[in-house]
């Protein structure tokens, strides 16, 4: 009892510490664990895909030196030729400088940056595999940051440094996926379905061609969320695609100009993050719960009956601040979690504190010894 009552302070003063929005970001290392970083203040590895479904007991790896995760819009890449993970927007204070994650020595540093006309509050980026280069699409132009090999910060600022400005159109909202060292622009003006632009990174040459790519069902013209599956080695190959009709989960393949159908999330909340690694694709949504669907790349029967399922061991993290719209909450509505009721988050704007506090007393009642665990099922 003394320990519900310790969970229950703890997670008092953490979901009321703040009217602001916690930023948490997941990625991976090179042996393909998960990290969530900044949840409910701290940092976790949650082991590897095999384990996701079923341990509850993710390991914390805060430690110092790392972003607060206090800012909006925190995002994560890891850099697999050097076992980093890079943060960007993690700080709200230091809104410039890229936090990096040495997973391979589990510390932290802070690499300063200079801007220049880049705007780290609207852009969205993907950080080429073989340059170990961002490039960011921001207001319509495209900038890039050199990582080079950085594990651990230099000293100095690295810059933005604007590439050009490419022929796509002005008001643009990117959706960009890296796949063969070449950026794919999904969702650009009237294409219409199952087509992309591409961006040649090494010649940095916008191809004027719009690319189209084939499959039993094409994705959708639609703003959404895309990120790439990694390999064991080598560049990335094929991307997912989680337009925010949620009609699918779209894997495309730039080897044969293929897309693959796999069930879109649960949770349909177009505020989600997605990160995948070799054969998996994990969402963030916006309250805090994760999730993944299994891939199995080059199958296509075992994809088509594939099926989201929550990662356990992670805590639960509140996302929203106090009298929120419910709106926003994909697990308030029932429409958000087709033929499942998922009482774990059921809760409704500022109550969603004392919702998360008590469903995670009752998982901790069911589960002492994992207090902070997630184990609902
Ligand atoms: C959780 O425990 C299992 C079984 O002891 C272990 O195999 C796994 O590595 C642990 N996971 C983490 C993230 O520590
Ligand atoms: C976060 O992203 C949204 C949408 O692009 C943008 O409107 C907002 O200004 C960003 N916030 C910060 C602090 O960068
Ligand atoms: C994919 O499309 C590109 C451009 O249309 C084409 O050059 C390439 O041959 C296609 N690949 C395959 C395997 O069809
Ligand atoms: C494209 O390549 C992938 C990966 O090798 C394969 O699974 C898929 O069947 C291929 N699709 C077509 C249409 O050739
Ligand atoms: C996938 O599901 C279908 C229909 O439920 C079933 O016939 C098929 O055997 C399943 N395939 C695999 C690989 O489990
Ligand atoms: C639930 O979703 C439906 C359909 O998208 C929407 O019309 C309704 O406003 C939502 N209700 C809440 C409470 O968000």
């Amino acid at each position: 009892m003394l320990r519900l009552f310790a969970l229950a302070s703890l997670l008092l003063i953490t979901l009321s510490q703040s009217n602001v929005r916690a930023s948490p970001c997941l990625s991976f290392d090179v042996d393909f664990n998960l990290y969530a970083f900044g949840f409910n203040g701290k940092d976790w590895n949650a082991g590897t895909q095999d384990v996701w479904a079923t341990a509850t007991n993710a390991t914390d790896i805060t430690t110092a030196g790392r972003p607060p995760f206090d800012g909006e819009n925190t995002t994560c890449y890891l850099a697999q030729y050097f076992n980093a993970i890079y943060v960007l927007n993690g700080d709200a204070k230091n809104p410039s400088s890229v936090y990096i994650y040495d997973a391979g020595s589990k510390s932290w540093s802070k690499q300063a940056t200079t801007p220049g006309s880049f705007d780290y509050s609207s852009f969205d980026t993907i950080l080429d595999h073989d340059t170990n280069v961002f490039y960011a699409l921001s207001k319509g132009a495209m900038y890039s940051l050199n990582m080079d090999t950085l594990k651990v910060a230099r000293s100095g600022a690295i810059p933005w440094n604007l590439v050009q400005k490419p022929d796509l159109l002005q008001n643009y909202n990117p959706v960009m996926a890296l796949a063969q060292n070449h950026i794919h622009f999904l969702n650009v003006g009237n294409d219409g379905p199952g087509k992309a632009r591409i961006f040649v990174i090494h010649y940095s040459y916008l191809q004027p061609e719009v690319q189209s790519y084939t499959g039993e069902k094409v994705f959708p013209a639609a703003y959404g969320q895309a990120t790439s599956f990694f390999k064991q080695s080598g560049v990335q190959e094929e991307f997912a695609f989680i337009p925010d009709d949620f009609s699918g989960t779209y894997v495309i393949n730039v080897e044969n100009n293929s897309t693959r159908t796999l069930p879109p999330p649960r949770v349909k909340d177009t505020k989600s993050s997605y990160v995948a690694g070799i054969t998996s694709l994990v969402q963030l949504d916006s309250i805090g719960a994760v999730s993944f669907l299994p891939y199995v790349p080059g199958d296509s029967s075992a994809n088509a009956n594939a099926t989201w399922t929550s990662i356990k061991g992670l805590p639960v993290v509140a996302l929203y601040k106090s009298g929120s719209s419910t709106s926003n909450n994909p697990h308030v509505n029932g429409t958000g979690v087709p033929g499942n009721t998922d009482t774990s988050h059921s809760s409704s704007g500022g109550v969603l504190r004392s919702a998360a506090i008590s469903s995670a007393m009752t998982r901790a009642a069911r589960t002492p010894q994992t207090a902070m665990g997630y184990t609902s099922s």
